[in-house]
């Protein structure tokens, strides 16, 4: 199991994602955009898992302790890279986005489990090996509800990323 845990989306954000999609395949040559039902911000990133360690990962989300929150996703931007550039959707961590963050990834940690603990750099991934001329642009903003964290394994399904959601721990209400 390849594990990460994320933020999904509920089919009108995913509706506004899609239109700046739309805008950076206007400007692009070429690239593999996200698929729709792939759409995700990703939280803590786990990588390879033992059946043992997705029980630790469930266990860790489960304590995690958060009311609903809003983020806004309101720019895009890009990382460089050889072969094609990966473009996302962007936001500030607010304060609430970087205690959950934060929190989860620390009791991740703690149970032992490969979390990447690299600096937490908030981003949707748009679409991956683009090669584009035009720079990163504001966007108008994009509002989603954070009521639920995810557990998520990606494989490849005849030769598709597929993402499976394995695990929900809800925000208390
Ligand atoms: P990406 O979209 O920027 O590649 C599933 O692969 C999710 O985990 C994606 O959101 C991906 O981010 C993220 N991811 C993959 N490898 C990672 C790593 N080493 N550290 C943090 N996140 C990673």
């Amino acid at each position: 199991m390849r594990l990460f845990v994320a933020i999904g989306f509920d089919p009108p954000t995913k509706q506004a994602i899609i239109a700046v999609q739309d805008e950076l395949r206007a400007v692009a040559a070429g690239g593999t955009f996200t698929l729709a039902e792939n759409l995700h911000l990703t939280l803590a990133f786990l990588g390879e898992c033992y059946a043992d360690q997705r029980a630790a990962a469930e266990e860790a989300m489960d304590g995690q302790v958060f009311e609903p929150f809003d983020i806004a996703f309101d720019r895009t931007g890009r990382f460089r890279a050889q072969g094609g550039d990966t473009w996302w959707l962007g936001l500030d961590a607010s304060r609430d986005l970087a205690r959950l963050q934060t929190g989860l990834v620390k009791t991740l940690d703690a149970a032992g489990l490969p979390v990447d603990r690299r600096l937490f750099r908030p981003h949707l991934t748009l679409a991956r090996r683009v090669h584009s001329t035009v720079s990163p642009w504001p966007v108008t903003p994009i509002t989603a509800r954070v009521d639920r964290i995810l557990l998520m394994d990606s494989s490849r399904v005849d030769g598709r990323l597929a993402y499976t959601t394995l695990h929900v721990r809800a925000a208390c209400q």
